[in-house]
């Protein structure tokens, strides 16, 4: 799950599509920026997990890089800007194959100059699109 900070959306992309996956997954989430390398999530991130029974206080925010085409099968990005600079570092086709937007075609706004309703709102945008997603992969192991 990337974002620009990794403060606001991408850790509550992470803790959501975690809670939804059983533990076997490796989810994690990283920023394009390393402006917040070490930080915890935006408290507004954590008060809107807590109050959806999502716990995303113990997370801290990474820089992408271009490991993480390496480690990860599938690389979610929340805005077009995002897209762009982490396409940027794939070496390859079978790399940007990995890549797309969390939502088919709209961006995660950027919730980090909003309010508290803006922060609910990312939630719900989340929440829907990782509840897809973890379909999505159950289904791919367990056709039937
Ligand atoms: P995020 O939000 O990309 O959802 O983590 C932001 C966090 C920090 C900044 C911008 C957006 N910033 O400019 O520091």
């Amino acid at each position: 799950m990337v974002c620009l900070g990794n403060i606001c959306r991408s850790p509550l992309a992470e803790g959501i599509l975690k809670s939804k996956l059983p533990d076997t997954y490796i989810v994690e989430s990283a920023g394009t920026i390393n402006m917040h390398e070490g930080k915890s999530p935006d408290y507004r991130s954590i008060q809107t997990g807590k109050n959806n029974n999502v716990d995303i206080s113990k997370q801290k925010s990474r820089h992408f890089s271009a490991k993480d085409f390496e480690e990860f099968d599938r690389i979610y990005c929340m805005d077009r800007n995002n897209l762009k600079d982490v396409l940027s570092l794939a070496n390859d086709l079978q790399q940007r194959k990995k890549v797309s937007l969390l939502l088919d075609d709209e961006e995660v706004p950027d919730p980090y100059w909003g309010e508290q309703k803006d922060f609910d709102h990312v939630f719900q945008m989340l929440d829907s699109a990782c509840e897809k997603i973890a379909a999505d992969l159950q289904t791919q192991i367990s056709p039937n």
